[in-house]
Order: C-alpha cells, then sequence, then structure tokens
C-alpha cells in the first residue's frame, strides 16, 4: 500500500508517499481502508515546522527536533477491512470515520486502530470526503463556541475568517444555536458564508464590521485583544483560534467590563466527535468539501491548506488499486 512520509520539516515536497506492506490489525484493532483524508492546517503546521511566534520549541519537543517524528494524517474516512481478534462492534466493509490525531497515520491507503478508540460509524448522510472533512473544524468550532464561550441564543457573534474548516464550521453551529452572526471573508467567499448562515458578510480587508458583538471568533488571530476589544460588548468573550505564546499568557490577565480571551485547543475525544455526529444530525452541522486531490497530489494540496485561503475544508482521496492479500 501507499503511505505518507515526513521527510523533514520543509516546504511540501518534504512530503514523500513510499510503498509498504498492509498493516494486520492486533487484538481488538480495526483494519481500515481509507477512502478520503482531509489535509488540514494541522497537517501542514506539523510538516513546515511553522506555528504561531513562541510555539516552535514546543512543538520540537514534542514531535521531533530534526524532523517530523511523527506520521502525516491526522483524520480519515473509510470502510472496515478487516477484524483483530476479539473485535465486536463493527463489520466488514462498514463504513466508518475518525481520528488519527497527531501521532497520525491517515494519509494511508490502509490504517489500522483501537475498535475502541476514536473511530465511529459514517451516517449514510455523509460522503466519504464529508466524513473525511468532518472533525477538524468541526470539533474546534463546537469546544470553542459551546465549551468555552458558552454562545446563547441571540447573542450577536463574529467569525473572523468565516469560510475555511474552523470557520464554515463555526458559522452553521452558531446559527444552529440561534445566534446572529456576522461574518468576515475574501469576496469570493461571501456567498459562501450566507449560504452557511451568516447574516452579514464583509471582506476582512476592508477591517471589521461594526459590533457590538457578544462573541468574536477569530479564527486566524489577526484581530487579537487591540482589534477585537472595541468591537466587543460587557462580558463578551473573544475566542482566539489561533494564538501566539503571548496572547496565550495575555489570555490569563483580566479584563475590563467582564470581557475574556479564551485559547485552547478543540477537545478530540469520542465523547466530542459523538456531539458532533448528534449535532449533524440534528441539521446543525455538515461540513463544506473544497478542493479534492488524488492522494499522490499530497504535496500539493499542502501547498494549498498552508495558503490559509481555501474554501471550506480540503481532502485527499485513495484509489482502489490496493487490495489486501
Ligand atoms: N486552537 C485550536 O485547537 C485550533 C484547531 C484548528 C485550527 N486552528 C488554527 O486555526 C486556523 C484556521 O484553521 P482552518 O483549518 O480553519 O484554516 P482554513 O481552512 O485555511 O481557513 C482560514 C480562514 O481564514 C480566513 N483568513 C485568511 N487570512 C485572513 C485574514 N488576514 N483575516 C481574516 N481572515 C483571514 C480565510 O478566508 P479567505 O479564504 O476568504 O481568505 C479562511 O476563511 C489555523 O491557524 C489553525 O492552525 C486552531
Amino acid at each position: 500500500m501507499k503511505i505518507a512520509r515526513y521527510t523533514a520539516y520543509g516546504a511540501p515536497q518534504t512530503i514523500v508517499i513510499e510503498d509498504t506492506p498492509i498493516p494486520v490489525p492486533g487484538p481488538g484493532e480495526l483494519l481500515i481502508r481509507t477512502r478520503a483524508a482531509p489535509v488540514t492546517a494541522g497537517d501542514a503546521r506539523l510538516r513546515s515546522g511553522k506555528v504561531p511566534r513562541g510555539l516552535g520549541l514546543m512543538l520540537r519537543l514534542v514531535i521531533g527536533w530534526s524532523r517530523p517524528k511523527v506520521a502525516p494524517g491526522w483524520a480519515f474516512a473509510g470502510e472496515v477491512a478487516a477484524l483483530g481478534p476479539g473485535v465486536t462492534g463493527f463489520t466488514e466493509g462498514q463504513r466508518v470515520f475518525g481520528l488519527k490525531g497527531f501521532k497520525g497515520g491517515a494519509h494511508a491507503e490502509y490504517l489500522t486502530i483501537p475498535a475502541s478508540g476514536r473511530v465511529l460509524p459514517l451516517p449514510d448522510t455523509l460522503t466519504f470526503e464529508q466524513g473525511a472533512a468532518f472533525f477538524f473544524g468541526g470539533l474546534t468550532a463546537q469546544s470553542f463556541l459551546i465549551d468555552q464561550a458558552r454562545l446563547a441564543p441571540g447573542e450577536r457573534l463574529l467569525v473572523a475568517g468565516a469560510t475555511g474548516s474552523v470557520g464554515g464550521a463555526a458559522v452553521q453551529i452558531a446559527r444552529h444555536l440561534g445566534a446572529k452572526v456576522a461574518a468576515t471573508a475574501s469576496p469570493a467567499n461571501h456567498s459562501l458564508a450566507r449560504s452557511l448562515g451568516a447574516d452579514i458578510v464583509s471582506d476582512y480587508r476592508q477591517g471589521p464590521p461594526p459590533g457590538p458583538f457578544d462573541v468574536i471568533l477569530d479564527v486566524m488571530g489577526h484581530l487579537g485583544w487591540r482589534g477585537a476589544s472595541p468591537l466587543l460588548a460587557p462580558r463578551g468573550r473573544l475566542a482566539l483560534i489561533t494564538a501566539d505564546l503571548p496572547a496565550m499568557l495575555g489570555a490569563m490577565w483580566p479584563r475590563s467590563q467582564g470581557r475574556r480571551v479564551l485559547v485552547g485547543n478543540s477537545g478530540e475525544d469520542l465523547p466530542a466527535m459523538r456531539r458532533l455526529v448528534e449535532l449533524h444530525v440534528a441539521g446543525g452541522y455538515t461540513p463544506v468539501v473544497g478542493p479534492v486531490l488524488p492522494f499522490d497530489e499530497l504535496p500539493k494540496a499542502h501547498a494549498i491548506a498552508e495558503s490559509f485561503h481555501k474554501p471550506g475544508n480540503l481532502v485527499v482521496t485513495m484509489s482502489d488499486a490496493t487490495q489486501p492479500s
């Protein structure tokens, strides 16, 4: 089978695709035939080593000093190809989706995962491409809007950067929760932002829309406290989805009028994944699938992902060629 590997921190061309034997599922494991996998902002950051200011040292201490010693590919959608000994609750051929997490391994034609791990049946309402696109932005938006900001019906939300993976999920979830949503996007994406449920859409290059807002989701972190605070209502919450080290430390600082800065990571555990599936079933979230590329164009996919201007989610798809013996 084909599997991707990072060879160094650097440009997308540092990824190679190699041949390796199809893995054999161990006790309690599933063998998954990967049909589609996202190439996320996180995948691009792990490969390039380019993370917000002050976080580079931590990245290298965790995933490797001289090169990323993790495998490419955070999430997947596919079919159960084989069951390891003792597996119950899944069947061969079943459509599933899930997370390999930051240690990766989803950019491969086959992967193994514990059956009790972060893998769930893929709802009939989602294609493999949508399944691959489902978790990255969705879990992040769910965590920041619901758990951290506690967005309430009728509140005024600004999603700054509203049509990528995180923003596109946030607009939908916020509308489902009954918020009034203002969105910023580049003009080419204004109709997409409206179709996702934004009430007001403007171009971020013209500056942010006038407030006040109860919650601001600053997807790329370009507003920051300085840009967002004049727009933030009393008791308002600024969620910095992208935050550098000074912004993270500054989030602990008390702010005027009971306002708060929220930073952190999205919840990526099985309960959070199940909750996002429930949100989908309730009509509150379906991921936007943007560019779809064949798996062997993975370096090109990384180049698009690290532009931070893609509409929705970028997905690579795996061909039918390789079969387990
Ligand atoms: N904290 C966490 O747990 C967490 C989780 C996931 C992602 N992230 C981070 O969140 C960021 C976004 O990830 P993503 O997957 O949503 O990326 P993405 O799909 O590439 O989307 C980026 C979005 O930002 C917009 N944008 C680009 N430049 C902008 C600017 N100068 N001002 C305002 N908006 C701008 C883009 O709009 P146009 O395309 O219209 O230009 C697009 O909507 C990344 O930095 C990622 O590392 C953090």
